[in-house]
């Protein structure tokens, strides 16, 4: 993440909201907005600060005889960053704690407290049935929905879910922008806790038991997770913690059986791998289908 001043975000902003108009905004439109506040040249050294560092792109259209410029993914994740500063949200981002395959992953701090900023990302595979459906046909002509839309949708989501989840053991959320999420770090000194993955239970038995009977009290809040496994599980002072719920849907859903049994099968099969612990996984699916 790089520091950026009002002129650079003003620009953002502007080819953000030319977006609703052009794939790629012609840079006479966008200079049109501009300069009647700014001098060309003033501008341009801008431009090229926000494409070195590649917030924006450029293209050269010979049919309009102009260069084409568009915010790049990265530039969008700079606007979320400056509204969270500005929103009294953060003071500062601190490092990159991780790249999910679906989120880019900040540490941030606020009154000295850690939280975490996820940049949520487009990632093709579980949203292919979205395209089948009519509110994706309803909007599929608005410029790169697949970029900006579904990671925002996927933020949307997780920030709801983990809400309906407060005061159980996942993530505080303070704030929602456009794909951006801000939670507590679940850790010390800015770094997260260890997955479940990395680290080698004593009381596996007793570790198996309480994610079942926390993963009940999801259900009793109506969610299922749908992405479980022992690397969505922090270990943290002794307790565990649950993450990643951006594809989380609620027990209504047709989805909701289908999900419920992977997500017992992942963390079953897990503890059976690892610790050799067996448990009837049609035992548990069943009693935890009763209650939905
Ligand atoms: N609130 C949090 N506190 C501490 N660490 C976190 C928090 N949220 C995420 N992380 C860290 O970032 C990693 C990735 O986060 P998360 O699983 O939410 O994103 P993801 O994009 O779905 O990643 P992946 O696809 O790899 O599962 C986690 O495994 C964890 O190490
Ligand atoms: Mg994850």
């Amino acid at each position: 993440m790089i520091g950026l001043d009002s002129y650079c975000v003003e620009i953002l902003e502007a080819l953000e909201r030319l977006r609703m108009r052009y794939l790629w905004v012609p840079e006479g439109v966008l200079l049109k907005i501009l300069q009647k506040r700014y001098k060309e040249s003033f501008l341009a050294k801008k431009l090229d600060f926000l494409e070195k560092y590649e917030l924006i792109k450029f293209r050269y259209s010979r049919q309009s005889n102009q260069y084409m410029i568009r915010i790049t993914s990265k530039g969008f994740d700079h606007l979320v960053l400056w509204e969270l500063i500005k929103g009294g949200y953060i003071d500062r981002i601190c490092s990159e704690v991780g790249t999910g395959k679906e989120s880019f992953l900040y540490s941030a701090i606020k009154n000295n407290e850690w939280r975490i900023a996820k940049f949520h990302r487009f990632y093709g595979a579980p949203f292919k049935d979205i395209k089948k459906s009519a509110a994706f046909a309803a909007i599929s002509r608005e410029v790169h929905y697949e970029e900006v839309e579904i990671p925002r949708r996927r933020a949307e989501n997780e920030y709801r879910i983990l809400n309906a989840l407060k005061g159980l053991n996942v993530p505080k959320v303070y704030a929602r922008i456009k794909h951006g999420l801000l939670m507590n770090l679940i850790g010390k000194d800015g770094l997260p806790a260890p997955e479940l993955s990395e680290v080698d239970l004593k009381n596996p038995k007793d570790a198996l038991n309480i994610i079942l009977e926390d993963y009940r009290e999801f259900i009793n809040r109506g969610i299922i997770h749908g992405d479980l496994s022992e690397f969505n599980i922090l270990v943290y002072e002794g307790d565990l913690y649950y993450i990643d719920w951006p594809q989380a849907v609620s027990i209504e859903n047709p989805a909701a059986k289908e999900l419920l049994e992977r997500d017992i099968r992942n963390i079953l099969g897990y503890f059976k791998r690892e610790y050799d612990i067996k448990v009837s996984e049609g035992e548990i699916v069943e009693k935890f289908l009763k209650e939905i």
